[in-house]
């Protein structure tokens, strides 16, 4: 095992398919043993049938031998509703992938930085909540951010903003708060690097590099449709046989999850100010309704 970036354990929080993802890449590929916690169990059941698939599909494949696959199945340890945060205290890094909600997030980066050694990494996989907002969230009680407790715990949270599906995608686009300490950048780096992953890095703004440029273009499109500009499905083949995209952007945003979309869109728009962020009325509706996309079968397509 390489052990450049020091992680012999790591706890991820959420086991929907960005938590799932990462797991999947850090026992498969980085053959590190992960502590997986979600606080509903249904949601680990679901997490850890869809771990089983994709590594059967890649045996089945001939992409890695039966061992291989058992023994990433083996490296998956499942931390109780009894331990909760308190059983990341073995870890090295914890990967925080739950739904996009400051309040969320900083809550749980105020309890991984109590129940966590101190020398553990903490970091966010949110798509374009600000990391030195998360980051602030660890400063222990009675410490103020300039004392030393306060600078060390914040100095450990990074953003490792992996991309759906996990397995799939190449990239890990990384990103260092206003607090965040080279050292920490570094171990970052070389884990995704081992998870298999290619790396860029981004300064803490609304969105970093990725979604500060792709929802614009998704949310454009969807005023297009708004507009009867076009069909749905001509916008999709548009993009996809004319600029050869994999998917056309309205099947990309039911593929990411429309309330995700929302929400990564809202962050762009409160924490620019820009008009140009701001979400068509379409969108904001659709998740009214609870058209998520992909997710949960209905968006701008349906699915089985
Ligand atoms: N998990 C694991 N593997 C998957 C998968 C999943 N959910 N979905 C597809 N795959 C694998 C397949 O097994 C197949 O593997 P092999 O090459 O080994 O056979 C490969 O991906 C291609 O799959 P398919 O042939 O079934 O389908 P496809 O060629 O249409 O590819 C796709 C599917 C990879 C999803 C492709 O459509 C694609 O790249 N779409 C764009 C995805 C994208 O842009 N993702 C980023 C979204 S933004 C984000 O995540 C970040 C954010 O902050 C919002």
């Amino acid at each position: 095992m390489s052990v450049a970036h020091g992680i012999r354990t790591l706890g991820v929080l959420g086991s929907g398919q960005m938590g799932l993802g990462i797991a999947y890449v850090a026992a498969l590929r980085a053959k590190v043993p992960v502590l997986l916690y979600d606080r509903s169990p249904e949601q680990v059941e679901k997490g850890l049938k869809l771990m089983d698939k994709l590594l059967a599909k890649d045996v089945s494949k001939g992409k890695i031998q039966d061992l291989e696959a058992k023994e990433a199945r083996d490296r998956i340890t499942i931390v109780g509703q009894d331990q909760g945060l308190k059983g990341m205290r073995d870890a090295d890094m914890v990967v925080e992938a739950v739904s996009e909600n400051l309040g969320l997030k900083q809550k749980i980066f105020t309890e991984l930085s109590a129940e966590c050694r101190p020398d553990a990494i903490l970091a966010s996989n949110t798509s374009s909540i600000s990391i030195t907002k998360i980051a602030s969230a660890t400063i222990p009680q009675g410490q103020t951010a300039a004392s030393e407790a306060g600078q060390k715990s914040a100095s450990r949270v990074v953003g490792l903003h992996f991309f759906n599906p996990v397995p799939v995608m190449k990239l890990v686009e990384i990103i260092a708060a206003l607090q965040t300490s080279e050292a920490t950048l570094n171990r970052a780096q070389n884990f995704a690097i081992a998870c298999g992953k290619e790396v860029t890095t981004s300064k803490d703004v609304p969105g970093f590099v990725s979604n500060a440029l792709l929802m614009p273009f998704i949310n454009e499109a969807i005023m297009w449709l708004e507009k009867g500009v076009a069909t749905k499905e001509d916008i999709d083949k548009t993009l996809r046989l004319g600029m050869n995209h994999p998917m056309g952007p309205l099947q990309l945003a039911d593929f990411i999850g429309l309330d995700t979309c929302l929400a990564i869109q809202q962050t762009l728009y409160q924490g620019t100010g820009d008009s140009k962020y701001r979400p068509s009325v379409l969108l904001e509706r659709m998740v009214d309704a609870q058209w998520y996309g992909r997710k949960n079968g209905k968006g701008f397509y349906e699915y089985k």
